[in-house]
């Protein structure tokens, strides 16, 4: 486990792939709260999504596996922000990352978000319900044509096997709520202060934001969870006593 380390915020322009979803706009706004420059890349029919902020950033509307599209929205940023999302059965988040990884600025940062349900080093040790979800709920969302969890899989094997400045942040499960800090983590999904599987997903997109300025997590792909869960509160209160003991 680690906590994640706070440097003084050093990228100025920076880029949100995704940014009209939820996840998106918690994470334009933290970016905002920053001090940073903005440039959001959401499909055409969601930029009024971002309405409450089209004053203070740049909005490329356009589908987010569109190589020309995201060309022009990356040119110049220090960080790049994408959501991965497995929707459709076209390769959407494969060719998100590839277009991202192609055309980023030479050593900007790339952060990327993602489920536990993808593993870097096959280390990980899953819940049967989690399992369960992906084996079940995985072929009927291909079947019906919803999303393919295996596109998911493949965007991410690109960003392992990539040489750029890449993190990929694996959500828990999450609920919506007040911004309860910065979400704590650990390389493997089965360690004990994950326990818990819940993170708001304000505080989702302040890990990712908060990404950009630490270097600590460069090619890492931390499982986080939040950090007034009750594992990682237990966690905590463990590393304190072995502190003082
Ligand atoms: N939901 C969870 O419980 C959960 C758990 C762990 C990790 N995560 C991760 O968290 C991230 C955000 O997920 P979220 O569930 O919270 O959703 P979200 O933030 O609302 O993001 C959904 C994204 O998918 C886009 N989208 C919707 N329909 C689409 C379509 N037909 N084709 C292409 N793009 C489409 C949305 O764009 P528009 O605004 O244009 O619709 C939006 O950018 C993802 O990386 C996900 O893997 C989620």
């Amino acid at each position: 486990m680690a906590t994640q380390t706070q440097h003084l915020a050093r990228a100025k322009k920076i880029c949100i792939v995704g940014a009209s979803g939820k996840l998106g706009r918690y994470m334009v706004q933290h970016a905002l709260d920053r001090g940073y420059e903005v440039v959001g890349v959401c499909r055409e029919q969601s930029v009024g999504k971002l309405d409450a902020f089209k004053d203070r950033i740049t909005i490329i509307p356009g589908a987010t596996d569109n190589r020309e599209v995201i060309k022009r929205a990356v040119a110049g940023c220090d960080a790049v922000l994408v959501v991965l999302v497995p929707l459709g059965v076209h390769g959407y988040s494969a060719g998100t990352a590839q277009a991202v990884l192609d055309y980023a600025e030479p050593g900007a940062r790339l952060i990327f978000s993602c489920g536990w349900h993808i593993t870097r080093d096959g280390q990980d040790v899953y819940s049967w319900r989690l399992k369960a979800i992906v084996a079940i709920f995985g072929p009927i969302a291909r079947l019906v044509r919803f999303g393919d969890i295996d596109d998911q899989v493949e965007a991410c094997r690109r960003v392992f096997a990539s040489n750029t400045r890449w993190t990929i942040v694996r959500g828990s499960d999450l609920e919506e709520g007040e911004s309860q800090g910065l979400p704590v983590w650990s390389r493997h999904v089965g360690d004990p202060i994950l326990q818990s599987n819940r993170t708001r997903r304000v505080d989702f997109a302040l890990f990712m934001v908060a990404a950009i300025a630490d270097d600590t997590l460069i090619h890492e792909a931390p499982a986080i969870v939040g950090c007034q869960t009750p594992s990682a509160i237990r966690h905590a209160a463990s590393d304190k006593r072995a502190a003082t003991a």
